[in-house]
């Protein structure tokens, strides 16, 4: 192919190369800047529009998990260009199963790979992006264990294409991708997220997934409920198979479940006075108050959230009067008497640490 002789010389071949049904991808070092890159050209010049959209797609979206971008490569025809992209060089996704498997525990490694594509995907989504191919071949682990999404040739800006014929991968496109002049939306990704988390659970595609029209894959949401995959979890995964794309979650809601998930029980709350700090976590997840006769609230942890219940006196967070038990802000200031005690008032104030999922 003579295109890849123009490659210029500061990236040395490292004689590794994929054939993809559109394009090729051979792995480089770039000598310069010490590291493995990815160059991917066209199969045939005829079908660059695909690779047009592919890179227009990339450039808009910034996301931990989405491949990054280091540069274009111009070729001598105008028409053509070679995308240069960072080498994911981790584990691709079709041992995932295996090397978790032998270990007993499917779930906990299950929610961290479906929280990060989850949280790759709303990143495409918020940047007004479609992926429209989700399958577990465009996603790979980074030499950290991170995995990113990539392979944006059939990526549309929302609202700007119908089919007319099917594209996608077949058991992991939505019904909606099979008929023609029907639009193809981010919720099409939401049900091709969906069937890739059940072929990572499963190690293949449920049969009701490959039929045409599918059907719900319920002894696979069994499965995943015996094994103990959160029933939240389970029911979002659920709802992605309607049929009707307006009925399946967007993927910032399953980003948003997975995350409060992976958190549980890992903040911890600090309250303190003038004299006293007291913390709160799992292991001490309850405390009360007591002011005298100025007030008392009682403060707990539910594992997600602390909350505030009054119980006598004039209790205010953040300068409001509370009556009634109330999530307490994740910064605040409680103050226990009523303004007209003026210096007399007890102050409390109260943080929160903000916990990161660990990968
Ligand atoms: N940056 C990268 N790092 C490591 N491997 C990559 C990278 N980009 C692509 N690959 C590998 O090359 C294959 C083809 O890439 P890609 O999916 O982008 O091309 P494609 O022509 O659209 O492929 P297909 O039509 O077969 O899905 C991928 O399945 C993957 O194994
Ligand atoms: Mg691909």
């Amino acid at each position: 192919m003579p295109r890849w002789s123009l490659i210029p010389s500061r990236y040395q071949y490292l004689g590794e190369a994929k054939v993809g049904g559109q394009s090729t991808v051979r792995f480089y070092r770039d000598k310069r800047l010490e590291r493995d890159v990815a160059i991917k050209l066209i199969n045939d010049i005829r079908d660059m529009k695909r690779m047009r959209g592919e890179v227009r797609a990339l450039s808009s979206i910034r996301s931990k998990h989405v491949i990054e971008v280091y540069d274009l490569l111009d070729t001598p025809s105008s028409l053509d260009f070679a995308l240069l992209t960072e080498r994911l060089s981790g584990h691709d996704l079709s041992s995932w199963r295996a090397r978790y498997a032998s270990n007993g525990d499917l779930v906990a490694p299950l929610l961290k790979i479906a929280f990060q594509i989850s949280a790759g995907l709303s990143d495409v989504h918020a940047a007004g992006v479609t992926h429209g191919d989700v399958n577990p071949t465009n996603m790979r682990e980074d030499s950290n264990g991170i995995v990113k999404l990539f392979d944006f040739g059939l990526a549309r800006f929302v609202g700007a294409v119908t089919t007319n014929t099917f594209i996608g991968t077949r058991g992991f496109a939505a019904p909606e991708c099979y008929t023609t002049h029907e639009a193809i939306s981010q919720a099409s990704d939401s049900y091709a997220y969906a069937a890739t988390i059940l072929w990572l659970a499963e190690g293949s595609l449920p049969a009701e997934l490959l039929s045409v029209p599918s059907s719900i894959p319920s002894s696979s949401l069994t499965r995943l409920r015996s094994w103990g995959v959160p029933e939240d979890f389970v029911q979002l995964l659920e709802r992605c198979f309607s049929a009707s794309g307006g009925a399946r979650p967007p993927l910032v809601e399953i980003r948003s479940a997975l995350h409060n998930e992976l958190i549980r029980g890992r903040h911890r709350g600090r309250l303190c006075s003038s004299s006293n700090s007291y913390e709160l976590s799992t292991s001490h997840n309850g405390i009360q108050i007591k002011a005298g006769t100025l007030g008392d609230a009682i403060i707990t942890y539910d594992s997600l959230h602390f909350n505030v219940n009054p119980m006598s006196g004039s209790v205010a967070v953040n300068s409001q009067l509370i009556t009634a038990p109330m999530r307490l802000p994740a910064s605040s200031v409680l103050a226990f008497g009523d303004p007209s005690e003026g210096a007399a008032r007890r102050y409390y104030t109260f943080d929160v640490s903000h916990p990161e999922v660990v990968l």
